[in-house]
């Protein structure tokens, strides 16, 4: 499957995809955390209509993530743009696609989540409710409900590398979707 991972600058999906032998890409603003030349530093809008079987997106939450509505009333043009760039992911002319996001206003602006997943339910014994929005793909199945319902994001100490640190894909989540969204039929469009 020819697979678009978009917003991801860690690789952990892409590589998921690429190890069970698709043709995975990944594209961020930023350089990839590991060097891979499957990885595009660039706008990922440019990238939508090159004739992908199936895309995962990670859009920034900075100005949609429900945790942060004490500042909405300070940013409604940055998040009026931002939920532009979801609308404009969702619409994709791609047939399988997923959208990733914490708790956000994407829920009562654009439509509710089709599911909310957790890490603990993926090996990694912490919390952190991450809504997922699909089209033309089954929810993801639990592989690996393990105990500790630590809030480890929600702890780290301010800094530059903060926002990093806090949102790379976990590892059981990226596995997870290449298992299970990467065995799918491809769809002509
Ligand atoms: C919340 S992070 C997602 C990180 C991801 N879960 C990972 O494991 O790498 C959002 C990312 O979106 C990227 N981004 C924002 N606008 C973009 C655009 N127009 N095209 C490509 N990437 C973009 C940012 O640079 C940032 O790295």
């Amino acid at each position: 499957m020819k697979v678009l991972i978009g917003c991801e600058y860690s690789g952990r999906v892409r590589q998921a995809f690429r190890n069970a032998g698709h043709d995975a890409w990944s594209c961020d603003l930023l350089e990839s955390e590991d060097d891979s030349p499957y990885h595009i530093v660039g706008d990922l809008i440019n990238l939508l209509s090159d004739g992908w079987d199936l895309a995962i997106f990670h859009p920034p939450c900075t100005h949609l993530a429900v945790s942060g509505s004490r500042w909405f009333k300070n940013k409604a043009k940055e998040q009026a743009d931002a939920l532009v760039f979801v609308q404009t992911l969702m619409d994709a002319p791609i047939p399988r696609i997923a959208l990733e996001n914490p708790i956000s206003v994407i829920s009562s602006c654009i439509r509710k989540p089709d599911q909310i997943i957790q890490p603990w339910q993926y090996g990694t014994g912490e919390t952190k409710a991450t809504c997922l929005w699909l089209k033309g793909l089954p929810k993801l199945t639990p592989t690996n409900i393990v105990e500790g319902r630590e809030a480890r994001v929600h702890k780290m100490p301010p800094g530059p590398n903060r926002w990093k640190e806090r949102s790379r894909t976990y590892i059981g989540v990226a596995q997870a979707m290449a298992d299970q969204w990467g065995r799918l039929q491809t769809i002509s469009q």
